[in-house]
């Protein structure tokens, strides 16, 4: 492994990119992030050992799994990629000796409230700057209601969830399309006395009902509302993870930016309501091809091609947004470079991500002289036919750091990015397989 491409265990660091490359071959990726999270939490709340195979290893997952081993889950986690939980039962968690640490995980911290909330004694979630800014009201909100106790720093983190058993069941309409707080509150469903019933304004990613089926669970359905009955036991299951789509979403943007590229990715998760990305690059022109696999578990997979040629602008209407949420920072990287204009409408939960990642990506578009209106929800852009370079700031965003990193593909002077140890957290080895793909990309510490 090229030191160039190892992030440094501590410190911050800076991804350096020389202008222009391509992206070819044929690559995997590594596992949902997602989905990952989902397959320790369940296995854990399940009777009997579920193995979990192409986990991933970042860091956000890695957070989800400390955390249950801290509540007692006993979890073998020897060998890369695959994972033992041996399923504490619905009565089995104990109380954590200490804070339950999230670093920069949304997912960990909202989808633990939920399992939090059903116990019988307290725990602390705390998180790391950026988590500690987001908002935690929209799942406090609703296990309060079903009989959880919150202490919290003003709707933030450090939350402290005092747990109630059994807990009340609830009939919630969502304010925001959220799978994090859907899941969430099936989760605490789960441990409540009868059926608790969500409705969301928008479908959003429905892992978790997916892998609560496979554990035996009935999902139950009233038109758009979905509900999970209390009390039932979950039987562990073997769980398999596809490639993650929101991971192989930079690399088929860094093909369709770039006339002559070609890339296939292999065993990636095509789940419809986590699609978009696919859809919204064929709208603007881009050849993508969807190869699907035979489905074998919960979730569908296929191979997916992508080829360079030219785009064309495109509405990203507020439809199209949960659908593509994760993907909008890289998909924007496309959109300015496509020829006319394009417009993002409705994507004010950018904003509460882990950077608020419609200003982050306004700024880093800006220097590289594209013309941007940011509007509260969205913004418009101007497609240029390639970028300038310089300094871009990720503001310690993951997804915002390898959508910059991307976009040097099509810069005319060296891109410097700001800020990328949190790669890790959902996808560690970017840097080496970026480079193998065709970035000219080297990790440096920061200046
Ligand atoms: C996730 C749901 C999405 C997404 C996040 C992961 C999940 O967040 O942005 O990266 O695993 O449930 P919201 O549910 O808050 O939109």
């Amino acid at each position: 492994m090229s030191s160039a491409t190892v992030l440094p265990s501590a410190g911050r660091c800076d991804f350096l990119l020389q202008p222009g490359g391509g992206v070819h071959g044929r690559m995997r990726v590594p596992g949902d992030k997602s989905i990952s999270h989902r397959a320790l939490l369940l296995g854990a709340l399940a009777e009997g050992t579920s193995r979990i195979s192409g986990f991933l290893e970042s860091q956000d997952c890695l957070a989800t799994l400390n955390a249950l081993r801290t509540l007692g889950v006993q979890i073998d986690h020897a060998q890369t990629g695959h994972v033992r939980v041996q399923g504490a039962g619905a009565g089995g968690l104990r109380a954590p000796l200490h804070t339950l640490h999230c670093g920069n995980s949304g997912t960990s911290m909202r989808l633990l409230s939920g399992v939090l909330a059903g116990q019988p004694f307290a725990a602390t979630l705390d998180g790391d700057h950026s988590l500690r800014h987001r908002p935690m009201q929209r799942v406090i909100e609703p296990l309060t209601r079903m009989g959880a106790r919150f202490e919290s720093a003003a709707g933030h983190a450090p939350l402290t969830v005092h747990g109630c058993r059994p807990l009340r069941a609830l009939r919630y309409r969502l304010p925001v399309a959220s799978a994090q707080v859907k899941s969430a509150i099936l989760l605490a469903g789960l441990q409540a006395a009868g059926e608790t019933w969500v409705q969301e304004p928008a479908v959003s990613r429905d892992h978790t009902e997916r892998m609560l089926q496979a554990l035996g669970c009935r999902v139950l359905r009233d038109g758009d509302w979905l509900g999970v009955t209390g009390q039932n036991a979950l039987q562990a299951t073997d769980i398999s993870v596809p490639g993650d789509l929101s991971s192989a979403a930079f690399f088929l943007v860094g093909a369709a930016i770039c006339p002559g590229a070609h890339v296939a990715i292999e065993g990636v998760g095509i789940n419809p309501t986590r699609d978009g990305v696919l859809r919204l690059l064929q709208r603007m022109g881009a050849d993508i091809r969807v190869h699907p696999l035979t489905q074998t578990g919960a979730e569908p997979t296929a191979d997916i091609e992508a080829q360079g040629g030219s785009l064309h602008g495109i509405e990203i209407t507020p439809a199209d947004v949960p659908l593509a949420i994760d993907e909008l920072p890289v998909l924007l990287v496309a959109t300015a470079l496509a020829r006319g204009q394009s417009r993002l409408q409705g994507a004010a939960e950018l904003r509460l991500k882990e950077s608020d990642r419609l200003a982050a990506m306004a700024a880093g578009l800006r220097t590289l002289g594209v013309p941007v209106e940011l509007f509260p929800d969205g913004m418009q852009i101007t497609g240029v036919g390639q970028f300038g370079g310089g300094e871009l700031d990720s503001c310690g965003d993951h997804r915002i750091a390898m959508a910059f990193a991307v976009a040097a593909l099509r810069a005319t002077r060296p891109v410097r990015v700001r800020d990328c140890r949190n790669v890790d957290t959902s996808f560690p080895g970017f840097a080496q397989i970026a480079r193998k793909a065709g970035l000219d990309l080297r990790v440096a510490e920061a200046t």
